[in-house]
């Protein structure tokens, strides 16, 4: 008996000290396990989250895979995410990943959403050797001494170097080179990572000035003709409003304004800086049209303008004064912007509930320019989560010429929506100032992503349209789409803005 019971203590001990061994040699796996995935996360520059958050941001792109299974089950489908659903994003990260964007078995989109679109194919779509690749957008054909053309359709829309980081910037910059768009510089001016690329740039003139101002923050006429010099800078947008905060300035805080952002701005490093509300030269639609001109003379190049449309009469003393006065004071283009547009940050009342939507703008403002004859000289350029094709294509049948996004190229940057810009403290290193979460954004990498985002979405429009039995995106009408309607029942665009002539 005793002999049994000294092997039995025998054998515990035995695998008492084997399964110590396996748990020191379980142990010792998983440091390694864990070490190889640090070092291998913190290395690596495809993903910012990873490279940020090493090891555990494993587990959103874990969490994320598993998602795609528990929402058939529990939780909101495709969607219902805001401001941007899943299967729009995804769009965008598969488009910049140059994934294959087809899908399988069949449409998730319901076919009876108000204000969604619907196109109308052809019967006889064009041949492959009858499209048309190359169709030129121009502005400033009469006025500016530095005309300026361009292929693209589709655009970078302002985002300045502030709101986004210097490595965001750059991967624009490199990405809308590479990809033969243009970026536009936002409010800020132009930093040194908006030429880290040779793309064109549209220089943005915000109500503060930055980068054209004297110390008193008026705009500083020298400044505005040395741009004629600047061969990168084709273009300059004179910015009224934007949507998400029509009306409202800023203040952009002295803790945001180092060294970097003072120079390029043109402010003292470490002081608040203000944006008034609007430009203080500008008080009615005879100043902008003189301002409008004073720019394009002083720096030779195409000017427009950005805003949002709320009120609406003014489009009509608008034209009619440009009529009076003469083209030379009318803008090369304008931009529309959609009051469900994206900022950094605006308080939520002008966010959510304030200007108009650009499905309801555009083709306002684009009737309002041909009932009084001058639609032919003046470009209109449509933005407002217009990230994915259709989107685009919906545009350009309601008679934009271009549309610029903002959110989609954060998207393509490996933006998550996690609704930060606020806060400086946005995981993906590009809607913040802090130096060590800007290590994960590769803007090397990122740049490839962007471009290939705007080049497929680019290919996948003219996909639209040659459906529609047009030779190019460009010669999109409304009759080629409908608008679903508030009953659930596709109405015809053309009837619902019918085209107007002067
Ligand atoms: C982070 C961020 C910064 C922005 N900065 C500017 C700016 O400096 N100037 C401007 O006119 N619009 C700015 N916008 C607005 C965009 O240019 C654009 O008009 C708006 O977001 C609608 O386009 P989207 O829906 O494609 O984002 C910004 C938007 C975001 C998200």
């Amino acid at each position: 008996m005793e002999s049994v019971i000294q092997s039995l203590l025998g054998f515990a001990d035995l695998f008492l000290s084997g399964l110590g061994l396996m748990i020191a040699a379980a142990m010792a796996i998983l440091v390694v396990a864990i070490s190889w995935m640090y070092f291998s996360d913190i290395s690596q520059t495809h993903h910012a989250i990873r490279r940020n958050y090493p090891v555990i941001g494993r587990f959103r792109y874990f969490f994320e895979h598993l998602g795609e299974f528990f929402r058939q089950y529990f939780f909101a489908l495709d969607r219902e995410e805001l401001p941007f659903n899943r299967a729009q994003r995804t769009w965008v990260y598969r488009a910049s990943k140059n994934e294959d964007s087809t899908i399988a078995f069949g449409s998730t989109q319901p076919q009876n959403i108000p204000g969604e679109f619907v196109f109308l194919n052809g019967l006889f779509p064009p041949l492959d050797s009858e499209v048309i690749k190359n169709r030129p957008i121009h502005f400033g054909t009469h006025y500016a001494r530095q005309p300026y053309s361009t292929n693209s359709f589709f655009n970078i829309s302002g985002m300045s170097y502030g709101a986004l980081s210097g490595p965001a910037i750059e991967a624009l910059s490199k990405g809308a080179e590479r990809a033969g768009i243009w970026l536009n510089t936002g409010e800020g001016s132009v930093s040194p990572f908006h030429t880290e690329g040779n793309c064109d740039l549209i220089f943005q003139m915000g109500t503060a000035k930055y980068g054209l101002r004297n110390a008193d923050g008026e705009l500083d006429k020298d400044k505005l003709r040395a741009l004629e010099s600047n061969s990168q800078i084709k273009m300059i947008e004179i910015k009224l409003s934007q949507g998400a905060k029509p009306g409202k300035g800023g203040i952009l805080p002295g803790v945001k304004v180092d060294d970097v952002i003072a120079a390029t701005r043109g402010i003292p490093v470490g002081e608040d800086s203000i944006s008034p509300n609007r430009h203080a030269e500008i008080e009615d639609i005879a100043d902008l049209l003189k301002f409008i001109k004073l720019v394009r003379d002083l720096s030779g190049k195409p000017t427009g303008i950005k805003c949002v449309i709320g009120q609406t009469e003014w489009l009509d003393e608008f034209c009619q004064q440009i009529n009076r006065i003469g083209l030379q004071y009318a803008p090369d283009f304008i931009t529309v912007d959609s009051g469900d547009g994206g900022t950094g940050a605006a308080p939520q009342s002008l966010m959510d509930l304030t200007g108009l939507p650009v499905k309801r703008s555009l083709p306002l403002v684009v009737d309002k320019l041909s009932e009084y004859g001058i639609k032919e000289h003046i470009r209109v350029i449509a933005s407002g989560k217009l990230i994915n094709p259709a989107d685009v294509a919906a545009a350009l049948c309601l008679g934009a010429d271009c549309v610029n996004s903002a959110r989609g190229f954060m998207f393509a940057l490996g933006c998550i929506q996690s609704l930060q810009c606020n806060k400086n403290t946005c995981p993906t290193g590009i809607a913040t100032q802090n130096r060590s979460l800007q290590k994960g954004l590769d803007p090397i990498n990122k740049s490839e992503r962007v471009a290939n985002f705007a080049l497929n979405l680019i290919k996948e429009v003219e996909t639209i349209a040659h459906s529609c039995g047009v030779a190019h995106p460009n010669l999109l009408q409304r009759r080629h789409a409908q608008m679903i309607n508030e009953r659930g029942i596709p109405q015809s665009l053309a009837q619902m803005y019918p085209e107007r002539t002067a």
